[in-house]
């Protein structure tokens, strides 16, 4: 089987990783990559929303899958396109099409959806221009903190939590009247804010079975103790400690069934991976959001943990007989420190030889923003490596990790030391 991966970050790395392992695989190659992909498959030098070369390199190079890491091509329809093209409607492409990718690239239809098939999630209601004074109106009734979420794709910026009601009118206005986060606010969801501790939760589906993946949990803030500006993602675990079968049996029952359901209902042909962002409020499950993909940084802290082989399972998305394939997962505890380049999330120099990599006891190091420069890997982006070790316990995972990410060397390295010890 010859695989291509669209992507070029930590997850695609991790899985380039994974599916490198299969013995199912001949070829691997990732579309545009990073100098870390490469010791797993060839890199392509194509962009994620270049559909039409994505397509011809496919049909040159007798491609049998097509895996897409972001969401960009999906919600831009990377999968509708192969549909629509009479030479490579065979190939299945893992990741769902334009319709069911509006899980994550429209809020309003993802908190629709919830409330249509009785998912729980926060209360809200959504507005744009022609009810903006209503909009308004409506904050006066709401407690606080209150939070705002613009409708379609920002970046993950496009979500302010306020904390008086002032600010809240204030950034209404913002979003919807001065275009704050572009065509992205012509729609905001105002949402009730749930207070708890969050997880994801990750499902892989051929829109009849599913498998359950191992849930973690990621660390946004760029500070240690969670304090700073909220970044990409500095780290992850899985499994997480609080995520009992208590509580993911109801993640199951109320939350994942409901939603696999919900999208045959609606008739929405579902493919792929879906990411759920939980709240676990009081022991209480809540869809805080839906991604239609894998998370990043927390795909490498969850493949590795995975046991089976990853190119049997997506096989059985493709051919829908997910149900029939095997499926186990290691009780390790898998902890995943990012390193970033000094800066970040704010501005950054790229350009910094990466060296000492050698020097890793026992992690695998995934890369994120990295290339190779005459034959030097330098800095190339503001998450430059992933560094995951899977032990026995959190606290050994912790430990090993920490120490190999501080093995390795660039200038204005910084990550944090801290991932997952609020939880031991
Ligand atoms: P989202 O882009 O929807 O994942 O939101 C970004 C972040 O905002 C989440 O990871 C949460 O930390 C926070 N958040 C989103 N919705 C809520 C909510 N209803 N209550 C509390 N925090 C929230
Ligand atoms: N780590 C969060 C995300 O991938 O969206």
């Amino acid at each position: 089987m010859n695989i291509l991966i669209i992507g070029s970050g930590g997850r695609e790395s991790a899985f380039a990783y994974k599916l490198s392992s299969s013995p199912k695989l001949n070829k691997l190659f990732i579309a545009p990559g990073n100098a870390g992909t490469s010791q797993y498959g060839q890199n392509v030098d194509l962009q994620v929303t270049d559909f039409q070369g994505i397509a011809s390199f496919v049909l040159s190079n007798d491609i049998n899958m097509v895996l897409v890491g972001p969401e960009e091509p999906l919600v831009k329809g990377i999968h509708d396109y192969f549909l629509g093209r009479e030479d490579i409607k065979h190939i299945p492409v893992i990741g769902p099409q334009s319709e069911g990718a509006q899980l994550e690239g429209s809020k309003d239809f993802s908190k629709e959806f919830m409330f249509r098939h009785g998912v729980p999630t926060a209360a809200y209601r959504s507005f744009d221009k022609s009810n903006l004074t209503e909009g308004l109106q409506y904050l006066e009734t709401q407690s606080l903190p209150i939070v705002l979420k613009a409708d379609g794709l920002a970046g993950g910026k496009g979500v302010l939590i306020c904390e008086t009601l002032e600010d809240a009118k204030k950034e209404l206005q913002a979003m919807i009247g001065e275009a704050k986060f572009g065509k992205a606010s012509s729609v905001v969801v105002i949402e009730e804010f749930l207070k708890g501790i969050e997880l994801s939760v990750f499902v892989l589906t051929d829109g009849e079975n599913y498998k359950v993946l191992p849930s973690a949990k990621d660390y946004k803030r760029i500070g240690e103790g969670d304090t700073g500006l909220n970044t990409g993602g500095m780290g992850s675990i899985s499994p997480v400690p609080f995520a009992d079968e208590t509580f993911l049996e109801k993640v199951e029952s109320r939350i994942i069934k409901p939603t696999i359901d919900g999208l045959k209902q609606d008739g929405i042909p579902y493919k792929g991976f879906i990411f759920i962002g939980l709240m676990n409020v009081g022991g209480e499950p809540f869809v805080i959001e839906y991604n239609v993909r894998m998370g990043d940084p927390e795909t490498e802290s969850v493949l590795p943990r995975i046991e089976s082989d990853l190119v049997d399972l997506l096989e059985g998305v493709a051919n829908g007989d997910l149900d029939k394939r095997s499926y186990t997962v290691s009780p390790k505890t898998a902890v995943t420190i990012v390193l970033v380049s000094g800066g970040y999330p704010g501005a950054y120099q790229a350009g910094m030889e990466i060296t000492n990599m050698e020097n890793v006891e026992d992690s695998i190091v995934f890369h994120a923003g990295t290339k190779e420069v005459d034959g030097k890997i330098v800095t190339a982006g503001g998450r430059v490596l992933a560094v995951t070790t899977l032990q026995d316990s959190l606290f050994e995972a912790l430990q090993q990790g920490t120490a190999d990410a501080g093995r390795i060397f660039f200038e204005r390295k910084y990550f944090r030391k801290d991932i997952g010890f609020d939880l031991i």
